[in-house]
């Protein structure tokens, strides 16, 4: 009776915890997007997927890497747009006060309100938490993989690759004092020097290619103003909401700026009582879809170029894998061959390689981008969606390929596994499994890609693809595509 008794206040207590949950659990710190600080959502579970045990006797023999800078600053051109809003606040108080309307409504950080890069020259460079993120993700990279990482450093078996972008190398030295420290001689950490290598920004087709892609530019810049155009019906709504709940004309660029000043706050100062207080739940629900929405387009599965160009990299990947394979089976010297590939880029790089993967779809999504077949974009809140920046892309976000060997007993001598934010992830191409036969990833997932090459997917004449006779739908999309003007343009993650 008692135990009845006891189980049945367990079960009342539990409901109750959960139902609180639903709003007060509401951490806005999840909801940012590309924005999101890695430690923050880095194990928000896919509660459903069980990755596959790996079988005894396997044992990784290279490692693959493509990570995204850790938290950086805000860009020079976004620290001007803070001035502005900083100036925006002022004039919208002035306002609110000229007509005798009680202030009470206002939160008091708009009283006085300064812009926290207020004089500051520059911008983009990784802050001390993006060297936090990159660190600790190198020490647990050597501890996750001890036998990849017991040799002595060498540049030729620890590989480390970074873009001429200052945030970029500056994550892989991070990452590399965390992996490497304790085994040199400099300084009471013991550190010890690394090389990391950059291709001159211009020709660096394997982290930078969007920047050297001609017809991603084109569609890049064709598709902006469709994106804002998705956008706006969600920024006029919560605009409208924002008017009417602090009584201030607040302009749609007064939405966007005050959202993007929610998303900095809360990476960068961990402030989240702020910005982020204007906006309820459901409207930062909304605005991270509509940040998710202009990913998944311009950067995303909204169109094969976007990630087509991204075959050097996954050649690139590829080939590393060879060459393990290589060094293994001809029995090579321990030192003499590479042990792990680190590449350290951007969201540009870390969001396409996912999709050269088929990550994040489902079985028949997968198998529409196969055939070329546009996919459905991510669905509105509060439906469920699996496209989500903040896991596709926070700062840090990343991807590592596990090359395994196997004994002679299991039913394939490779494997590749792949690891999202160092979670197991399952690749729809590999029939949703986190552990493919190389053959089966060679085969299923990389060979469709390797059909084009970079030079056709990025500098052949457009015309001539769209000179076929588009389907209704593709003719819906190019309409939904074309209308409003507006010439914003996206800065880069
Ligand atoms: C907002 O603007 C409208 C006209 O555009 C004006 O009638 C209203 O008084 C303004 N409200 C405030 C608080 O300034
Ligand atoms: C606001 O109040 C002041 C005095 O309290 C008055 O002189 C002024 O005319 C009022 N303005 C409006 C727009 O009502
Ligand atoms: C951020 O703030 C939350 C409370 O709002 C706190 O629990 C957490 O420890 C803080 N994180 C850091 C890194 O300061
Ligand atoms: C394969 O052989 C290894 C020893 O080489 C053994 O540990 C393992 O259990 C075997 N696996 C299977 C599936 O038979």
């Amino acid at each position: 009776m008692g135990r009845a008794m006891a189980a049945l206040l367990l079960v009342l207590l539990s409901v109750f915890v959960h139902s609180n949950a639903g709003e007060e659990g509401f951490d806005v710190r999840q909801h940012l997007s590309t924005a999101s600080r890695y430690g923050v959502v880095k194990d928000i579970a896919d509660n459903s997927f069980v990755p596959s045990k790996i079988p005894d006797g396997c044992t990784p023999i290279h490692l693959n890497l493509v990570a995204r800078h850790g938290t950086r600053a805000p860009t020079k051109k976004r620290i001007k747009d803070m001035d502005i809003l900083a100036s925006r606040l002022e004039v919208l108080l002035k306002e609110a006060e000229e007509q005798n309307l009680s202030l009470e409504k206002l939160p008091g950080w708009f009283l006085g309100w300064k812009s926290p890069w207020k004089g500051k020259l520059t911008g983009g460079e990784l802050i001390v938490q993006g060297e936090d993120e990159l660190y600790d993700f190198g020490i647990r990279t050597r501890e996750r993989f001890p036998n990849l990482f017991d040799e002595d450093y060498h540049p030729d078996v620890y590989t480390i690759k970074a873009t001429q972008v200052p945030r970029a190398s500056a994550s892989a030295v991070a990452f590399g004092m965390g992996m490497f420290s304790g085994k040199g001689n400099l300084g009471p950490g013991r550190h010890r020097a690394f090389a990391v290598s950059s291709e001159s920004r211009a020709s660096d087709i394997k982290l930078r290619f969007h920047d050297c892609c001609q017809n991603y530019k084109a569609y890049k810049k064709s598709q902006e103003p469709a994106v804002d155009k998705l956008k706006e019906p969600i920024y006029d709504e919560i605009t409208s909401s924002l008017r009417r709940r602090y009584r201030l004309n607040f302009t749609k660029k007064d939405t966007t700026s005050l959202w993007f000043l929610c998303k900095q706050e809360a990476s960068l100062f961990n402030i989240t009582d702020q910005a982020c207080a204007l906006f309820t739940p459901s409207e930062v629900s909304l605005l991270e879809w509509a940040d998710d929405l202009e990913a998944f387009i311009l950067k995303g599965y909204g169109k094969s170029v976007n990630y087509r160009m991204g075959v050097p990299l996954l050649e690139d990947v590829l080939l590393s894998m060879e060459q393990a394979i290589t060094a293994e089976e001809e029995k090579h010297a321990p030192g003499s061959y590479e042990k792990a590939r680190l590449r350290f880029a951007h969201a540009e790089t870390v969001v396409p390689f996912s999709c050269l993967l088929g990550l994040f779809l489902d079985g028949t999504e997968f198998e529409r981008t196969q055939k070329e077949q546009p996919l459905k974009l991510p669905p509105k809140p509060p439906q469920k969606r699996k496209w989500r920046g903040n896991t596709v892309a926070p700062f840090a976000g990343n991807n590592m390929l596990v090359l395994y060997s196997c004994p002679a007993n299991i039913s394939s001598k490779y494997f590749v596994q792949v690891l999202h934010n160092e979670h197991p992830i399952p690749m729809p191409g590999c029939d949703g499994s986190d552990f493919c036969p190389l053959d089966v990833f060679k085969e299923r997932i990389v060979a469709p890609h390797l059909k084009h090459d970079y030079n056709s997917v990025c500098n052949a004449k457009l015309e001539e693809k769209e000179a076929k006779p588009a389907s209704k739908l593709s003719q819906l999309f190019r309409w939904l595509f074309s209308l409003g003007n507006s010439d914003k343009t996206l800065d880069e993650l």
